[in-house]
């Protein structure tokens, strides 16, 4: 038996299905991410696990216990929101104090509790300051802190990130990194951004319209997407048609061997669906054993690490590769040349 045990929720507003059949099971001191696009039910679930949103039907077991119906402060769970929520007339200190105070704890107990917690989110030089004096990094800082305070079993966390600039987040994600191995606390946090998910988790949910359609490592769901959707969603895939005969794949216009991990019964035969990951593409010159497909540049876009090639097939199908910048610099839309790649990046993707 996991942990945290989600069986079978379901939430409805009205008319609006938010949950539906939704299975979780979570390991004590996991890093769990759920992730999906808007409205697809993280923050519906997130909440069900808090307490504060009441499922129509199915089961919590937090250790084997029911807590389904259980008050939200009785759960002994953290919450960070996206907004900090923090008191505006508390110091730091206070404000990571009051949840402690809330808990009748004895004030050398409190005093002590409080510093190390300051000490763990990096804040015991700026504890007397008020949340108007701090960052936006620093006030989602105290938040943490005061969520983590009393011990939590579980710390929630919806999109705390969010309004933060990038330099800030990545830092701030391997902050919650660093926090969650210190303190063995099991994380589940909410995003809608797969960067985000796949820097900091051990496992990632993906959500679809109020189901959880993948459950797997941040390697596993990005290697081994298990539908277009979270294919799609997961980002930058090139997913084409291809079309799978007797030992022979027909992809671009181009007819190579049926590679090994074709299984006809799951992917099917005749039109199919198979992905090439951009980085896993060469623009000209492709290497011994590649695949090569003749293609007409549409678009090159520079993108920091790297440029954003565009290219269309013979058969009128769009591919994306990203391409060293030196390997691009003299391409323009229009010109003729070549993409290559493996035949062992090519994924398909299961029948729907
Ligand atoms: N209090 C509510 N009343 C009515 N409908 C709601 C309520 N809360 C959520 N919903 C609906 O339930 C669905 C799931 O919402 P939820 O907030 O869980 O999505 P989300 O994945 O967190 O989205 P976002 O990324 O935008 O925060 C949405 O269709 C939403 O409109
Ligand atoms: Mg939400």
């Amino acid at each position: 038996m996991a942990f945290l045990d989600i069986r079978n929720l379901r939430k409805t507003y009205g008319s609006a299905v938010a949950l539906e059949g939704v299975d979780l099971s979570i390991e004590e001191g996991e890093f769990v991410t759920l992730l999906g696009p808007s409205g697809s039910g993280k923050t519906t679930l997130l909440m069900s696990i808090a307490g504060f949103t009441r499922p129509d039907s199915g089961t919590i077991l937090l250790d084997g216990a029911d807590i389904t119906r259980v008050d939200p402060e009785d759960r002994d769970f953290g919450l960070v929101f996206q907004g900090y929520a923090l008191f505006p007339h508390l110091t730091v200190a206070d404000n990571i104090a009051f949840p402690l105070r809330v808990r009748k704890w004895d004030r050398a107990r409190i005093a002590a509790r409080v510093g190390e917690v300051l000490k763990l989110v990096g804040l015991d030089q700026l504890a007397a300051r008020k949340p108007r004096e701090l960052s936006g990094g620093q006030q989602q800082r105290v938040a943490i802190g005061r969520a983590l305070a009393f011990g939590p079993k579980i710390l929630l966390l919806d999109e705390p990130l969010s309004a933060l600039d990038r330099k800030l987040r990545d830092a701030m994600q391997r902050e919650l990194k660093r926090l969650h191995q210190e303190t063995g606390v099991t994380f589940v946090f909410v995003t809608h951004d797969q960067e985000e998910a796949y820097a900091m988790s051990d496992r990632i949910a993906v959500f679809q319209s109020g189901n959880i359609v993948q459950v797997g490592s941040p390697r596993d769901i990005y290697r081994a997407p298990g539908s277009r959707f979270v294919a799609g969603f997961l980002g930058g895939n090139n997913i084409v048609s291809a079309k799978a005969g007797p030992g022979e794949l027909d992809l671009f216009g181009v007819r190579l061997p049926m590679p090994a991990a074709y299984e006809a019964a799951r992917h099917g035969s005749g039109a199919i669906t198979v992905w090439v990951r951009p980085e896993d593409i060469t623009l000209g010159e492709a290497a011994p054993g590649a695949v090569t497909v003749p293609v007409t540049v549409a678009d090159v876009s520079f993108v920091g690490t790297s440029e954003r090639v565009t290219v269309a097939t013979a058969d009128g199908q769009e591919l994306t590769v990203l391409a060293p910048s030196a390997s691009a610099r003299d391409l323009a839309p229009g010109a003729a040349t070549t993409v290559g790649f493996s035949p062992a990046s090519i994924g398909f993707l299961a029948r729907e």
